[in-house]
């Protein structure tokens, strides 16, 4: 389908116009630099642990942190409260169902509580999750019940210079080995959608096509982590030829036809500051869930939300389909993309869904693992322009195709994410030229070390020190 705007490559002048005006604003400060040093220094180097009014800009997540539209504003007011059957969640099972295609929508906080009550129903201690790239909740939840989450995105991801057009899709030569191999202790496959931790890469149709095929050939459910479908489909609809001219919604009605359900975070596409929800097509699997549900979240109408936040979900779920506004957001991320990769920084490539994945070992190539260039890239772009990012270290189990192994493999990425509707071109500009003057800096970095790491989730409580 053809953008009514020009392409990104050819006017980005005309592709980046975003296609909604702004009616309500916040004010953002830039501490200047003497009080930033002091509060990231404050903060043990780790930036999320700075208050976010003395961050200018937040790219940390791309999660809860989008701008609701009028619509969805307006929706809040028409939120009926009632414990049981409230009109706001028969509107939003009904727009769920529209969208998804399955029959029986359980509404959740937000979206790993859906995680929490799927694992819990499906994972038993030995279990072997196959996905492409497992979400680092996800994850957890998997570990939680004992089992063990095996990532079979292609080894091409790894590589953040070699374009592919798909490279958040499995594949499917790892994918039959693990079912070859492991297919009894199988519970489901997961296919991530787009693939967050894989660069926000897209999975295409073609490859969702190829795991169903496998998942029948050895009878495994598959379900899907959709909390950014819309973005996957609209790259399928860019990409794949069969699809060019395909509406969004019917491109995400078929991907959702290869499956058995689905989790969604609607903290992303739906864009809403909380929400999530699951969709089965099991009735029983459904019945034991909600059951679940009454003692983790609440009562099925409700399933820990406020009758307006499902109101603004149902809005939210339709608006991610917009081909306008997918059209900008995509070019948005291609456009920062292109502009740090300009400032001879290695950003993987082309960039995908939520933000832009760069490589900081390329900004600081003086220092080593150990000296931890992603700390330092971190530290920098607040330093630099009191931007916050996002990054993640972390070892995946992998399939090593030659042996047909689990094997682990570390990745390391840091994010600039982009939230929705919430940052101007002028606010991307900025960032880009920011980046560009840590890169012209990075030389005089000598790295950090870290100081304290508590066992459990340590990301959130690790505390570095600056080297030299
Ligand atoms: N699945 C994926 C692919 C996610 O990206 C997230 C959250 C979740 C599940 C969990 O959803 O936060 O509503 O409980 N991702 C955020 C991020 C936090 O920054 O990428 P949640």
């Amino acid at each position: 389908m053809e953008d009514s705007r020009l392409a990104v490559e050819r006017h980005d002048w005309a592709a980046l116009a975003e296609p909604y005006r702004i009616k309500v604003t916040e004010r953002i400060r830039l501490p200047d630099r003497a009080e930033r040093e002091a509060l990231l220094a404050a903060a043990d180097y780790l930036s999320i642990r700075i208050d976010a009014a003395d961050v200018f800009i937040d790219l940390t997540t791309d999660s809860g942190t989008g701008a609701m539209s009028d619509n969805q504003w307006a929706a809040l007011l028409r939120g009926d409260e009632s414990y049981f059957g409230s009109r706001s969640y028969l509107r939003f099972e009904a727009v769920s169902r529209e969208v998804t295609g399955y029959p029986h929508i359980i509404p959740t906080h937000q979206g790993r509580a859906a995680e929490k009550i799927l694992t819990e129903l499906l994972v038993r201690p030995g279990d072997i999750v196959l996905g492409n790239t497992h979400f680092d909740t996800t994850r957890g939840h998997i570990l939680h019940r004992q089992g063990v989450p095996v990532d079979c995105v292609g080894d091409l991801v790894w590589d953040f210079s070699t374009p592919g057009d798909f490279k958040g899709n499995f594949d499917l030569k790892k994918l039959e080995l693990a079912l070859e191999r492991h297919h009894t202790r199988v519970p489901f496959i997961l296919i991530t959608v787009v693939n967050n931790m894989a660069c926000s890469a897209p999975v295409s149709m073609e490859n969702i096509r190829g795991v169903k095929k496998l998942a029948d050939q050895y009878g495994v459910m598959v379900l899907f982590d959709a909390c950014r479908v819309a973005e996957n489909a609209y790259f399928i609809q860019q990409r794949e030829p069969e699809f060019a001219d395909a509406a969004i919604s019917d491109i995400v009605l078929e991907m959702f036809s290869y499956g058995d359900g689905c989790w969604v975070s609607a903290k992303k596409d739906a864009n809403v500051n909380i929400g999530g929800f699951f969709a089965l097509r099991d009735e029983v699997l459904a019945t034991r869930a909600k059951e679940l549900l009454v003692l983790h979240e609440g009562y099925p109408t409700y399933g820990g939300l406020a009758g307006r936040d499902l109101e603004a979900m149902a809005v939210g779920l339709h608006e991610a389909m917009d081909q306008e506004y997918l059209a900008h957001r995509i070019r948005q991320t291609a456009y920062l993309g292109k502009r740090i990769a300009e400032a001879d920084v290695t950003v993987s490539m082309p960039t995908g869904g939520s933000g832009v994945f760069i490589d900081a070992a390329s900004i600081y190539p003086h220092l080593s693992a150990e000296q931890l260039p992603a700390v330092a890239f971190a530290a920098d772009m607040y330093l630099e322009g009191g931007i916050r990012i996002g990054g993640s270290l972390f070892t995946l189990k992998t399939i090593d195709v030659e042996s047909g192994e689990i094997v682990e493999r570390p990745f390391a990425l840091s994010r600039l994410a982009i939230p929705r509707r919430t940052y101007t071109q002028g606010h991307l500009e900025y960032v880009a030229n920011v980046v560009a003057e840590v890169k012209r800096k990075a030389p005089g970095n000598k790295g950090y070390r870290i100081t304290y790491l508590p066992e459990t989730m340590g990301h959130f409580f690790i505390r570095f020190a600056p080297l030299g």
